[in-house]
């Protein structure tokens, strides 16, 4: 039988739009309820504490709009507080496991590389994960915290030169040591892919929300709980804080996907 109710994403902002797309790409007739911590972004830069706060309420507050599934749709959320899905009624998906087999996959030299939020590199999340399925790996960790306010402020093309300098700046260790397969370990990162692409011709970019879609669909599939898709899929989208740019920003992440899309505004602190 259908199961029509959504499957609920969230992230710390708006960068998990870009696992969103992955899933609205993939599975067209799915319903979908975003939530988008807006009000409290970045979780990068926080203590294990705050950020596994953040995620029990944004948790609880996809629960509350009735959802089939849980993602996280945060590297950083995903890399030190995933065991918060572990108690919940529904399945629980994080976005670190699924893009390290897809990085170890890609690799032919077993030098991988790693860029995200500095939660999530202090945690080594993505390199313990690497080395159990590819102990011989030589994996090259970079925070890259800036990247998330370039990324919302749109300041991600190859020609914009402060991307240029920044994206350079914080590639200069995966040059060196010369990764064949980099994770964009934190879901704002996708929208660099063409800039990162012009320092790295010759590596395999992984964008976590790829293989967390495809694994959404195996387990709604693997559960019987896939949307029949008879009527259009429906898109909801909260946010914690509604700030002054932030249309702009909604279509930097979904791109072709940011339909004329409704926004509500949640007060999950208050659940
Ligand atoms: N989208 C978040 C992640 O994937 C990064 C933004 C933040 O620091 O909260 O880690």
């Amino acid at each position: 039988m259908a199961d029509s109710r959504a499957i609920g994403v969230f992230d710390s902002g708006l960068g998990g739009l870009t696992v969103a797309k992955q899933i609205m790409k993939l599975m067209p007739q799915e319903n979908i309820v975003y939530f988008g911590d807006t009000g409290r972004v970045p979780y990068g830069t926080k203590g294990v504490d705050t950020i596994r706060k953040y995620a029990l309420e944004d948790e609880r507050f996809l629960l509350s709009k009735n959802v089939k599934m849980i993602v996280a749709a945060c590297g950083t959320v995903s890399s030190v507080a995933a065991d918060t899905g572990n108690s919940l009624p529904v399945p629980f998906v994080e976005v670190i496991s699924h893009s390290v087999k897809a990085a170890v996959a890609a690799s032919k030299t077993g030098r991988i590389g790693v860029l995200a939020t500095p939660a999530t590199i202090k945690s080594h999340t993505h390199r313990d994960m690497i080395k159990k399925l590819c102990p011989k790996a030589g994996v090259t960790e970079t925070a890259a915290p800036l990247l998330v306010s370039l990324a919302e402020e749109g300041w991600y093309q190859p020609d914009n030169e402060i991307a240029r300098l920044t994206v350079g700046k914080y590639l200069e260790d995966m040059k060196k040591n010369g990764v064949d397969s980099l994770i964009l370990g934190c879901t704002h990162f996708p929208v660099f892919g063409e800039l990162i692409k012009s320092v790295l011709p010759d590596t395999e970019l992984i964008d976590m929300g790829v293989p967390a879609a495809r694994y959404v669909k195996e387990t709604l599939q693997k559960n019987g709980m896939e949307n029949g898709g008879e009527t259009p899929a429906k898109h909801l989208f909260f946010v914690s804080d509604k700030a002054v740019t932030f249309e702009k920003t909604v279509k930097i992440f979904l791109g072709d996907f940011a339909e004329d899309i409704k926004i509500d505004r949640a007060d999950v602190e208050q659940l």
